[in-house]
């Protein structure tokens, strides 16, 4: 799991392109996850083998629709949480209040140290990723 910041150039075009690679390359990769994405923040939560993730994670560390990628966490895990999803994308609007609102206090104290300063565990971001899932 990590986040990054969608650079200024990344339009929803590129985050359109971006879904459609990951889409077909995590299938054959047997990877899964979930992209959430504002207009200034990916949060992305990958799951799969390990050589697999980190093969990709190659190609992504490098990609210039975002920067400042930060590794939350990298862990081994029993059960995935999205297995039928090569790649789940969602958008959230940090500026609209009434997202806040929708978050317990728990997922919006998770979502604000993520921005500004990363500093949370994996599995409350997870939780908070299921939550905003659960929003749409
Ligand atoms: C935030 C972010 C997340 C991405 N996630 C994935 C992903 O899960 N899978 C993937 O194949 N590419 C992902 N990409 C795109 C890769 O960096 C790269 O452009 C793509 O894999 C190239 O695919 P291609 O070789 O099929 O053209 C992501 C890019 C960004 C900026």
């Amino acid at each position: 799991m990590y986040v990054s910041k969608r650079s200024a150039n990344c339009h929803q075009e590129e985050v359109i392109d971006i879904f459609r690679s990951s889409e077909r390359n995590n299938k054959k990769a047997n990877i899964t996850g979930i992209l959430l994405y504002s207009d200034t923040l990916f949060i992305h939560y990958l799951e799969g083998d390990f050589d697999q993730i980190n093969q990709l994670y190659d190609k992504i560390k490098t990609d210039y629709r975002h920067k400042h990628i930060f590794i939350i966490e990298i862990i081994p895990v029993k059960e995935r949480k999205f297995p039928d999803h090569p790649m789940i994308i969602r958008s959230f609007n940090l500026q609209n209040s009434i997202f806040w609102h929708l978050l317990d206090n728990e997922d919006a104290k998770s979502l604000q140290s993520i921005l500004e300063q990363y500093s949370q565990t994996g599995d409350k971001i997870l939780s908070m990723i299921e939550r905003i899932l659960y929003l749409h």
